[in-house]
Parts: C-alpha cells; structure tokens; sequence
C-alpha cells in the first residue's frame, strides 16, 4: 500500500510516499481502507521529534492521527462493527491507504469521507479542556486561538451547553467565530482591552500557544480557571496544560451525535493528496487553518 513515512526528524522536506505493508487490525482494533486523514498540528511536531514523551516514535514512522474510511478488518473481541460500514476515528500512521484504529463511530449520515476525518482528534479535545476547565451554562468562556480546528469546535460545543464565548482570531475569521456563535475580537496589541469590553471573563482556554496564559490568568482572576493546550510553560503560572489525549470515551459517539444534530460542523480549509502531505505540513506549520486540513485518499 502507499503511505506516507520519514526516516529522520526534520522539516517537511522529510516526508516520502513510500510503498508499505499493510498493517492488520490487533485485538479490540480495526482497520479501515482510509479515505481521508486529518492534518493536525501534532502531525509536523512529532515530524520535528517535538513531542517523543507525548509520542514516542520509531523510526522510520507513519504519519497521522485521524481517518474516516470504510472498515475492511475487525480485530478480536470487537462487537458493534461490521466490515464495509464506514466510520471516523482515532489511530496511527492514517496518512495511508489502510491503517488501524482504536476508537472509532460511525459516520453520521450526509457526512462525506473528507469532512468526517476533520473531527475525531479535536472534538476530544474540545470535550476534554471544556469539562476540565469547569465552566458551567450561563458563565462566559474566552478561547485564544478560537479559529482552527479545536476553537471551532470548543466554540460550538460550547453554544450547545448555553455557555457564551468570546472568541480571539485574526481580522479574516472574525465573521468566522461570530458565525460559531461567539463574540469575536483580534488577537495583538490592546486584545485584552477588547476582550474586557464584550464582557466579564470566568474561564478561558489557550488553543493557539501565543503567550497569553499571564493575560488569562488576569481575566479570569484565577489560575485555575485557565486550560493550556499548548503552551508548555503554563504550569509555572499555576494554570493547566492538558495533554492526555483519548481521556473522552465517548467523544466520537458524542461528535456524531452533535453532528446529526446539526449543532457541530467543522469546515475543511484545503485538501491535499498523500504525495502532498509535505504541502500540507507546511501549510498547517503556518499556524492560520480556519477549521481544518484534510489528506484524501
Ligand atoms: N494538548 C493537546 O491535547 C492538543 C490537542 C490538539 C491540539 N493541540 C495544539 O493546540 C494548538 C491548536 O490546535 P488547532 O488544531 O486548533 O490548530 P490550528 O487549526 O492550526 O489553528 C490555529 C489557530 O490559532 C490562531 N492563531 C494564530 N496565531 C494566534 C495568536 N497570536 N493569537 C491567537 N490565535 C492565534 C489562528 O487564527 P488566525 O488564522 O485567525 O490567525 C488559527 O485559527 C496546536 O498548537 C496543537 O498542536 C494540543
């Protein structure tokens, strides 16, 4: 099968579509012919051998975490799954024509391959910083970096459990997070000013990484009010990083539900092909990805 591999840490530059062995679905896995991968930002830090305790990685390694295909494998002890129903999940090395899986749902009607593999990795993290932040309905939550793939679905989420957001991005996404629902201001200069006058602060979630958690602990007035997911220096202010990820059981079932709803849609920015991914890399790295980046098989 193709899949897209490096032998070395480094810049996009490193990532090769390779001829490999199919990979076969263990116990309580399965393996689905992929359709489509989602590009997370995680992707091009484990490249760079950023991130090895999160995710440690043998060389050479697929690339990877999210896929939406059509299940071709059930491993032992799997119920619930059949052979040809097409689902969305959680995995590794997804950048590929088959790859295994160890949580999964099924994809909700009407829902194309390429759109479905945009939500599995960020909706868990939307549900995991939403509950660990502890913000309840009728309090307002202010999201740093609310325009990418977590933010928008934090932001819709959010709206569903009647919690009021106030929404940071560029000045091109801001009729962008108004669409989600929130109320939206610009990240840079004089941003907590205007952040102050859309209203009072009783949590807040750093999705974009930007330097922001002594700001936040600011306006929340309360360390523990504050959520990181990715800025590695939050804990010396007292403020959570949170990185474990698959914490939600139910996350994919939830997304699914939503989805069907119509209470949850992430937009897919720009689709690549898996000979590609060194396009997608960079254009992820540039950290500006409204909604999400998407591999099509
Ligand atoms: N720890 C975990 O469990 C976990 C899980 C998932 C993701 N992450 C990390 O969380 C981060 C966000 O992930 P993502 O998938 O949402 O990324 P993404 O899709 O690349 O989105 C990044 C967003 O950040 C915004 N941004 C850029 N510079 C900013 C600034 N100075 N201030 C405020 N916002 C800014 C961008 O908005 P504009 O385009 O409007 O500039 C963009 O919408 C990444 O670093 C990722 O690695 C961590």
């Amino acid at each position: 099968m193709k899949k897209v591999s490096f032998a070395e840490f480094g810049g996009p530059g490193v990532l090769q579509l390779i001829d490999a062995e199919e990979p076969h679905a263990g116990p309580g896995q399965i393996r689905v012919a992929v359709r489509a991968a989602g590009v997370n930002p995680v992707d091009w830090r484990v490249r760079e051998g950023q991130v090895l305790g999160a995710h440690p990685t043998e060389l050479p390694s697929g690339v990877g975490l999210d896929a939406a295909g059509t299940v071709d494998e059930v491993g032992e002890g799997v119920e619930g799954v059949e052979i040809g129903d097409h689902v969305f999940g959680e995995g590794h090395s997804t950048y590929a024509e088959f790859a295994v899986l160890g949580a999964w749902a099924r994809m909700p009607e009407g829902l194309t391959f390429e759109e479905a593999a945009g939500y599995p990795s960020v909706v868990e993290t939307a549900l995991r910083i939403i509950g660990q932040v502890g913000v309840e309905p009728g309090q307002t939550l202010l999201v740093s970096g609310a325009s990418g793939g977590v933010g928008s679905a934090v932001l819709q989420i959010a709206r569903e459990r009647g919690i009021t957001v106030i929404g940071t991005a560029g000045a091109a996404n801001q009729d962008y997070l108004r669409s989600l629902g929130a109320l939206a201001t610009t990240y840079g200069e004089g941003w907590v000013e205007r952040v102050r006058q859309l209203g009072h602060v009783d949590a807040a979630l750093d999705l974009a990484g930007s330097g922001v958690i002594r700001e936040l602990v600011e306006l929340t007035g309360d360390p523990r009010k504050v959520v990181s997911i990715a800025d590695l220096t939050a804990p010396d202010l007292g403020v959570r990083f949170s990185g474990v990820a698959g914490s939600v059981p139910d996350a994919l079932a939830e997304a699914a539900d939503l989805i069907t709803r119509g209470k949850l849609h992430i937009p897919v920015e720009k689709s690549y092909t898996l000979a590609d991914a060194a396009a997608a890399h960079t254009d992820s790295q540039a950290g500006h990805t409204r909604g999400r980046r998407v591999m099509v098989i």
